[in-house]
């Protein structure tokens, strides 16, 4: 036999017992946009290079070490998409999308990042991301949160993720407060990691982000952003964080979040849960009011966000709170019980489908002895078994069979089975 060949590592498969979760999941998801007024764009997953070099960052973890970047047959630069924001602003320029108007938009779709896999961090991981564009005020920052917050709200994570806020200023206030920042760290240069020592020069701000334990009491001192902002910055988060207070919306202000991509200003915020250990950020964003002309256009203002589907699908696990809908367990399994029969069940499983449009019913196809037919009905999941013999046949009948519950068959009527199916999966006793 040769050798298999494997999925890339920190790649997954999707298997066929974990979709019904992933779909439910995007089905409040696509609910929730359209309830909101989001519209959906698609972009590549594909995309030049210096898109993410110019948006994301020279000098950021994310372009430094964990792109996917290649060269293609024309020897262009291209790169997997790490993450949507820059996409996305890339096409809502180039297809006119922000002439004087607003946008509000979402996507979905794998995103690629080299980073050391472990649980719930991989290299192709889904995210589901929102951003709008052409709107400045702290309003549309607090819808943005507010739509994230009813969406824990329907999954049932309300009490399990916590919101993390911080303003980091306008582009001006940030480089003086960078300013200010180096020349503290500097004359602390002793305490400093080599990490630490090399993001100095290229960007001193993610130093306040560091782990490391010996440096605690020497970032604890550090000066902090939020008395180095600007005045309409400092008016902008007020009213943010008033909004967010009247919505009875709560959160932590954490002076030291200041994210991983260099685009934002203003609002930055995330979603954390402290049920998925280290990787506990479900979602985040904030605001990027310069990329836009950054990338080539006029200036406009955008906010936005990104969640990460695997994070989200794990936190579901973990809680148990997936519901018996997300479960996409089958309603009937639908025997012939011999050859003789297998064309009148499968137009009896067409009629069945015909009348009921939500049942989920699946029609045993492949033969087999009786023993192995009722061995895959059982297997199948479905609560319910049909068994279509050639007496039920000439009766114009099929047998009942109840999979998951101590219960005698019975047989019923062909003509009444859609209404008797009806009635038994919502839960009522037959007569
Ligand atoms: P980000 O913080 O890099 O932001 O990613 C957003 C979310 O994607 C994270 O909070 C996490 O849930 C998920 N995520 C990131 N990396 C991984 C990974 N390797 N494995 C699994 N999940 C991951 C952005 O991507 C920005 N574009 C968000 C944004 C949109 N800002 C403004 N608009």
């Amino acid at each position: 036999m040769s050798k298999k060949i494997q999925a890339i590592r920190g790649m997954n498969d999707l298997l066929p017992d974990q979709s019904p979760l992933w779909q439910y999941f995007e089905g409040q998801v696509r609910t929730l946009m359209s309830r909101y007024g989001y519209d959906e764009i698609r972009t590549p997953i594909v995309e030049q290079t210096a898109l993410f070099k110019r948006s994301i960052g020279e000098v950021t973890d994310i372009v430094e070490k964990e792109m996917y970047t290649f060269e293609d047959r024309n020897g262009d630069s291209l790169t997997l998409r790490p993450e949507g924001t820059a996409s996305c602003v890339r096409a809502a320029l180039e297809h006119g999308l922000l002439h004087n108007q607003t946008q509000r938009l979402w996507y979905q779709g794998p995103m690629f990042r080299h980073e050391r896999p472990q649980k719930g961090r991989y290299r192709q991981f889904h995210q589901i991301g929102v951003e709008s564009f052409g709107l400045e005020g702290p309003d549309i920052d607090a819808e943005m949160i507010l739509l994230s917050a009813r969406l824990w709200q329907q999954l049932g994570l309300s009490e399990h993720v916590t919101l993390e806020l911080n303003s980091l200023g306008s582009a001006e206030a940030r480089a003086a407060y960078r300013d200010t920042l180096v020349d503290y760290f500097e004359s602390h240069y002793e305490l400093l990691d080599e990490d630490s020592r090399r993001r100095l020069t290229s960007n001193p701000l993610r130093i306040l982000d560091s782990k490391n334990p010996d440096m605690a009491p020497m970032l604890a001192d550090a000066p902090r952003m939020i008395d180095h902002l600007d005045a309409e910055s400092r008016d902008h988060f007020a009213r943010l964080t008033a909004m967010l207070d009247a919505a009875g919306i709560g959160y932590v202000v954490n002076l030291r979040l200041v994210r991983g991509l260099d685009y934002y200003s203003r609002t930055v915020f995330e979603w954390t849960t402290t049920a998925l250990g280290s990787q506990g950020t479900v979602c985040a964003g904030g605001r990027y009011d310069g990329l836009v002309e950054q990338l080539g256009g006029k200036p406009v203002p955008a906010v936005g966000f990104a969640m990460g589907i695997e994070r989200l699908i794990l936190l579901l696990d973990t809680l148990e709170l997936v519901p018996d809908e997300a479960r996409g367990e089958l309603d009937v399994y639908l025997l012939p019980m011999g050859e003789a029969t297998e064309p009148a069940a499968l137009l009896l499983a067409e009629r069945l489908r015909e009348a009921l449009p939500t049942l989920r019913l699946q029609l045993h196809c492949g033969g087999g002895s009786f023993k192995s037919r009722i061995k895959k009905a059982d297997r199948s999941g479905a609560r319910l078994a049909l068994l279509l013999g050639e007496d039920e046949l000439a009766e114009n009948a099929v047998t009942l069979k109840f999979l998951r519950e101590d219960r005698e068959q019975r047989r019923l009527d062909q003509d009444a089975l859609a209404e008797t199916l009806t009635s038994l999966l919502a839960g009522e006793t037959l007569a």
